[in-house]
């Protein structure tokens, strides 16, 4: 008998999630949880990727602890073999292969150094639903690839520190935050495919560690522009210029920086995920003391926002039915968490929508 997958309530299903860095899949298979759904990922011969549920179908050994031969996996506990899809497809001592000895397959892709899973109806698995991080396939830009953090916190709170740049003048105040940020408005566009903001802080000093990129000698035009799609893509657009060279108007001007980080917080459980996230820029491309500088000085800003949530989760977990409070830096992540809802509602009307793929 084939099992069930109910509806997950608090995440979106039917959606691609990054699984992991190409570079950590490999023939050896690992354990990883996506959507309190235990995976191992492994690559077949050809290197495509693999992704099982990791509970072999006879007594739940997981099959991230047995082996990989040629493009199937031996169970390590009875000796079960499962091809790609999870069908057994031998035995060890009997003939007769049940058909329900199978386990869940998920469908994969790879793509910008990622390779993605898709934990819903695998029918509905489309590529053209990735989001368009094209920039990181182009020659004019620079890509850097940090490991993913691991954060004790739901997802969301990933998104919604995304969505908020006013914490940067209070968590990142020594490296891209300045008190200037909350001087200036921020303009919000949606629909229910996505959230926009956009700040420009005109004609004040640029952060530290931009002047450490663009030695800006005056003052600068920064903008901040932050881009959210369903369910937990979110771009931080960073351009800076120098003040009064129309950046805020699109023009490239003299000496403006674009640096863009790409997040995609994938949840394990309800209050754990995996954080994936990279930077690319269109400036000092083959600068190896920049590349060190984004590597290092960067993800230690994003290590600054682990402290902020996993403090912050932990707080939830203690008084769970604390009230809150919005205040205005709150629109952009509520918007988000609008959609994220609706999607979350609608996969909850459609019966089946999470079709277990060993059926
Ligand atoms: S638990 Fe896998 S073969 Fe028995
Ligand atoms: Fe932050």
């Amino acid at each position: 008998m084939a099992q069930s997958h109910p509806v997950k309530d608090s995440f979106v299903n039917n959606a691609w999630y990054v699984a992991a860095w190409d570079r950590e899949v490999t023939r050896e298979p690992m354990a990883r949880t996506y959507l309190n759904q235990p995976v191992t990922l492994f690559r077949r011969e050809d290197g495509t990727p693999v992704a099982l549920e990791d509970r072999c179908c006879h007594r739940h050994y997981p099959l991230s602890q047995s082996k990989v031969e040629g493009n199937n996996i031996r169970c390590g506990y009875h000796g079960l073999l499962f091809d790609a899809a999870g069908v057994c497809i031998e035995i060890p001592g009997q003939d007769r292969i049940p058909h329900d000895a199978r386990v869940r397959s998920y469908p994969t892709v790879e793509k910008y150094g990622w390779v993605w899973i898709w934990m819903g109806d695998p029918a509905l698995a489309d590529v053209a639903k990735l989001p368009n991080w094209w920039w990181c396939e182009h020659k004019d830009w620079a890509f850097t690839k940090p490991d993913m953090l691991y954060i004790p916190c739901n997802y969301q709170l990933v998104t919604d520190n995304l969505l908020d740049v006013t914490h940067l003048a209070y968590v990142h105040a020594t490296s891209i935050g300045t008190a200037a940020i909350t001087e200036f408005p921020i303009a919000v566009d949606r629909s229910d495919e996505h959230v926009r903001m956009t700040r420009w802080v005109i004609d004040r000093p640029a952060p530290p560690m931009y002047q450490t990129f663009g030695q800006f000698p005056g003052t600068a035009d920064r903008g901040q522009i932050v881009e959210f799609r369903p369910p937990a893509f979110t771009v931080n657009f960073a351009q800076v210029a120098d003040h009064g060279t129309g950046a805020p108007e699109g023009q490239q001007g003299t000496r403006r920086i674009d640096l863009m980080a790409l997040s995609a917080p994938t949840p394990e459980t309800e209050t754990t995920t995996h954080y994936f996230f990279g930077f690319v820029r269109n400036f000092g491309l083959e600068d190896p003391k920049l590349e060190q500088m984004m590597a290092v000085n960067f993800v230690n800003v994003f290590k600054e926002d682990v402290g902020v949530l996993t403090a912050q989760q932990m707080r939830m977990d203690s008084m769970p039915d604390a009230p809150q409070i919005d205040i205005r830096v709150d629109i952009p992540p509520n918007a988000a968490r609008r959609i994220v809802n609706q999607l979350r509602a609608a996969e909850r009307q459609t019966p089946g929508a999470v079709a277990n793929a060993a059926e």
